[in-house]
């Protein structure tokens, strides 16, 4: 249990360089460990997630250093996996579950998955069809961890994901690399394209993009690659609302991830009003930038709707804090993606903000809310119920309030930020 910072007037202040992308760092030991030679990636992220990830491909026979956010990686090449001697476990992650289900489904060997009680409830069929129909063969249980992934001999296929989940497309993408021909990912919506983006960066064309479908080379030749990893915008996406919310703030968060596919909350911020700038603004395949937040006393209200949910599914818990202290009534819909992350977002979300007395109610795919900066503390006991990103979010909404709160299942932050209360202290003295 953790007591956490409230009623901070004073605002948050200063620069700060938050940790590498959670996502780019998991596709950076996946492609560096199938790709020929030695790869560094700087500036990754160790986190409990992270590490999941690097384990498995150890278990399979990669070497790899992590010294700090140092990463080494001596690549096996896209046939060089071994056998693991254990079941590889996931840990408390999907990313890792889903985009090695794909890889596994093409090695010459048995694996086995497990995760932990969050992960292990999480929808797993949405990766098993698509990779069955490709001439995978994996077996789970009522379409959950523990999965048991057989050798199979895999075929290309062309294939339109039912949901907008980049999960799900880099699972088939990265099957697809050992398929028989090449295939096509069509997406509804456009997801993070990291993926796609990393495999150009080790390979020549492995990916190419028309409209809507994702080409995918078979058998590309993969080298090892030397690269940084940008600061994750779903990590700054934490002290950019605290900054926007907290009187008296001012904060620049430096080298920031700006993809185009994960932007959204940049976009849900200017439309509501708030002081925020880029700076610094770098055009690589992974684009930078430095952003500058600046404390905002009125926020207009909000409509989230689905076409934009992919581009800011994780700040989701997020914007509906910033719609909470809005002038006027804001909609979030479309988004019951949010009920299979690692707990029930829409729930959780309405439930812990409720002991705050936020006039928040529940819709079957998102939330509606009533703004207002009248917050009462109902119930200090803030609950992060085991997910990292509804305890962060908890984290920012306590600096609002006047009575002291405490956070249970804080432990669950180091899934993607470890040091996130260091971080704010930081920007908070
Ligand atoms: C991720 C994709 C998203 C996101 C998750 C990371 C990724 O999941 O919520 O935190 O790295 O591909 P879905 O693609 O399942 O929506």
């Amino acid at each position: 249990m953790k007591e956490l910072v409230v009623n901070l007037n004073t605002g948050l202040h200063g620069d700060l360089e938050v940790p590498g992308d959670k996502s780019i760092s998991h596709r950076s030991v996946i492609l560096s460990s199938i790709s020929e030679g030695t790869s560094h990636v700087h500036h990754f992220l160790a986190s409990d997630d992270c590490i999941s990830t690097i384990n498995a491909f150890r278990e399979m026979g990669v070497q790899i250093d992590l010294d700090g956010d140092e990463l080494t990686v001596t690549g096996v090449g896209l046939h060089g996996l071994k056998e693991p001697q254990t079941k590889l476990d996931m840990g408390n992650s999907g990313t890792t579950t889903r985009l090695l289900s794909g890889l596994l489904s093409a090695q010459n060997f048995t694996t086995n998955l497990i995760g932990d009680d969050s992960l292990s409830k999480r929808p797993m069929k949405r990766v098993s069809e698509p990779l069955s129909m490709m001439g995978a063969r994996i077996e789970t249980t009522d379409g959950h961890l523990p999965m048991t992934i057989n050798p199979g001999h895999i075929k290309a296929v062309k294939y339109e994901l039912p949901i907008a989940s980049a999960q799900v497309k880099s699972a088939i993408i990265l099957a697809a690399l050992n398929a028989d021909a090449d295939s096509v990912v069509i997406e509804p919506q456009v997801t993070r394209n990291h993926t796609e983006t990393m495999l150009n960066q080790f390979g020549k064309d492995v990916i190419e993009r028309d409209g809507n479908q994702i080409i995918v080379h078979h058998n590309p030749k993969l080298t090892a690659q030397d690269f940084n990893v940008p600061g994750d915008i779903s990590s700054a996406a934490f002290f950019m609302v605290a900054a926007t919310l907290v009187p008296n703030s001012h904060i620049v968060l430096k080298n920031v991830g700006i993809n185009a596919t994960r932007t959204g909350i940049l976009d849900v911020l200017i439309k509501m009003g708030a002081n925020v700038k880029l700076l610094n603004q770098t055009n690589s395949s992974e684009p930078t930038a430095d952003i500058e937040v600046t404390y905002t006393p009125d926020l207009k209200p909000i409509d989230v709707t689905e076409e934009s949910i992919p581009l800011m599914i994780d700040e989701l818990p997020l914007v509906a804090l910033l719609a909470s202290r809005a002038n006027g009534h804001s909609h979030i819909t479309g988004a019951e993606e949010l009920r299979f992350k690692e707990t029930d977002r829409i729930q959780t979300v309405v439930l812990e903000l409720q002991k705050l007395s936020i006039q928040i109610t529940e819709l079957s795919d998102g939330f509606s809310i009533d703004g207002s900066k009248d917050w009462r503390v109902a119930n200090s006991s803030l609950d992060s119920h085991g997910d990292h990103r509804i305890g962060m979010t908890l984290a920012v909404a306590a600096l609002l309030v006047d009575t002291s709160v405490q956070l249970d299942g804080e432990d669950a932050i180091s899934i993607s930020y470890p040091q996130f209360f260091d971080h704010l202290k930081r920007l908070c003295s």
